[in-house]
Parts: C-alpha cells; structure tokens; sequence
C-alpha cells in the first residue's frame, strides 16, 4: 500500500485539495476536503446519513463541481468534465453505481441496460456482446439478462445496476451504498462480487455506514464526520479499531458499549 500510495511514478487518479460543496448556496455537503486517491485502492468511505458521502462519490464521477477548491481526476480538471468537457470518455472510464438501481435501470431488460454503453460507445457488436457477457458474469447475473428490471428483487436489480456500468470496462468504480436494504445472505453474496472485483484490479471507492462489510471491500478506510469534513483516512483495520472516532463520527453508538467491557468487533460484527 505504502509502495502503491508513494511510488514516484505513481500520480494520485484524484486529487482534491480545499474542496467545498455547497447546495442551493447554503447546504454545506462538503467543507475543506483534502484528499488523494491511487489507482488499484480500495476504499471505504464511511459516514452517517448526511455526511457528505454521495456528494463526495458526484464530485469523484464528475457530476458535480467543487463550490471551492480544486479537483483533478484522471488528469482533467473536474469542474470541466462537469460542464460537459470530454464527459463521454472520462465516463468510460469513471463509473457511479447510485444508491437506487432504480436510477439505473431504465431499458425492458436487463440485458439492454448492461448493452448501453458498449452501444453508444459505437462499438461492433461482437465487442458489444463480450462486455455484456464479461459485465453480467462478473455479477454473477448471465441469467438475469432476459428478464425486465422491476420485476428483480433488490439483489438482482443491484447486480443487474453493477453489471450496466461495468460494460464499459471503467477503471475506477464508486458504489453508493450497495448493500443498503439488502438481506444478509444477499448482501454477503454481493460483497464477495465487489471483492473479486477489486481483486481484478479495479480501484473501488464503496460509500457505506455499514461496517461489517468495510473489512472485506476496503483496505483503505476514509471517514466523514458530521461537520462534513474527513475526521480521518488511514488503513481500514486501525480506523474500525477506532471506537472513539467512530462514536465520534455516529458509525457506532456509545449506549451499546455502557460498560466498556465489550470489544468493538463484537458488537459490530467485525470478524
Ligand atoms: N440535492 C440536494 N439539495 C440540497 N441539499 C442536499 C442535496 N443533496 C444532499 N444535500 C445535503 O447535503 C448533505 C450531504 O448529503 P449526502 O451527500 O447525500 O450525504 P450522505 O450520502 O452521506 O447521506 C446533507 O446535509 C444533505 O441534506
Ligand atoms: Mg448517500
């Protein structure tokens, strides 16, 4: 990690410094953010609700520009790939997977949505074909190909979401809250899936709450506090060790532990 963070020929993929984002001119989200991101990291961002964490996975995707501050990606200044400038490409290779696959899924089958962006990258259909193949094996969703979105459950429709942004083979991948209002065992199963990809050699960015998952998808943890700046950014295992800064940052609460007897991995089920 440290090799991979510090390597001489190793620029960060995103770099953000003095960032700030503000809604309707006085919803702070975002307030000082200072923060670099290498190719092949895993990361947790964690956070309560309202903490700034999808804000933050808009800015990263080029949705959204900084209210203040500055922000590279890829090598582009972000606040030019919001306003449209080589959009098209920054997204083949940066790919957001919103907290609803709702949002994602708009085509009369799965298979159609996950054949969108091969297709308006124009590319031949046998290529096309590949990446749908490769995109729905990846989430283990070949299967659910024929079938129309809003008759999947919640788990399908998240690997059906998955599967339609990694058709364009994105470098870096950011995951909204994947497991949210997901069963145990459905999320267990997509928790793998989202390892394996990072095992490939993505860089993958997980917004999440949800702490017992941090160990297996992330080995680099950053934490948003309530007052919408980073609280901290270090390996994952030191900050879930943390109690502290995560009661601090309300990832845990302090009346489950009145005694201080219990250790932190067992109540929040850390293996
Ligand atoms: N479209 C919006 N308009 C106004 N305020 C917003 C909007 N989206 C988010 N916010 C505010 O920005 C802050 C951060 O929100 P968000 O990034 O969604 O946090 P999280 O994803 O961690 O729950 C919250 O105070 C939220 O109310
Ligand atoms: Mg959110």
């Amino acid at each position: 990690m440290t090799e991979k963070r510090h390597g001489a020929d190793n620029e960060p993929i995103f770099s953000l410094r003095g960032v700030r984002y503000v809604y309707n001119r006085r919803q702070v989200a975002l307030d000082g953010i200072d923060l670099d991101i290498f190719r092949g990291e895993q990361i947790a961002l964690l956070g309560a609700n309202g903490s700034g964490k999808s804000t933050l996975l808009k800015l990263l995707d080029g949705i959204l520009a900084p209210t203040e501050g500055t922000m590279r990606a890829l090598g582009r200044n972000i606040a030019a790939v919001a306003a449209g400038q080589d959009a098209f490409r920054f997204h083949r290779e940066v790919g957001l997977v919103f907290q609803d696959p709702d949002v994602q899924l708009f085509s009369p089958t799965v298979l159609d949505d996950v054949a969108f962006g091969p297709l308006h990258l124009g590319l031949p259909s046998d290529e096309v074909k590949a990446r749908c193949d490769e995109a729905l094996a990846l989430m283990e969703a070949t299967h659910l190909a024929p079938r129309a979105p809003f008759e999947l459950s919640g788990g399908e429709k998240k690997r059906a979401a998955i599967a339609s942004v990694l058709s364009l083979r994105p470098e870096v991948l950011l995951l909204d809250e994947p497991t949210a209002a997901l069963d145990p065992r459905t999320k267990w199963v997509l928790v793998n899936l989202i390892r394996n990809l990072g095992h490939a050699g993505k860089t993958i960015i997980t917004a999440t709450h949800e702490l017992d998952i941090v160990p297996i998808i992330a080995d680099r943890a950053i934490v948003l506090g309530e007052e919408r700046c980073i609280l901290a950014d270090g390996p994952a295992e030191a900050i879930l060790a943390d109690r502290e800064l995560l009661i601090r940052a309300n990832l845990i609460h302090e009346h489950l532990h009145p005694h201080g007897v219990c250790s932190y991995s067992h109540h929040a089920g850390v293996p």
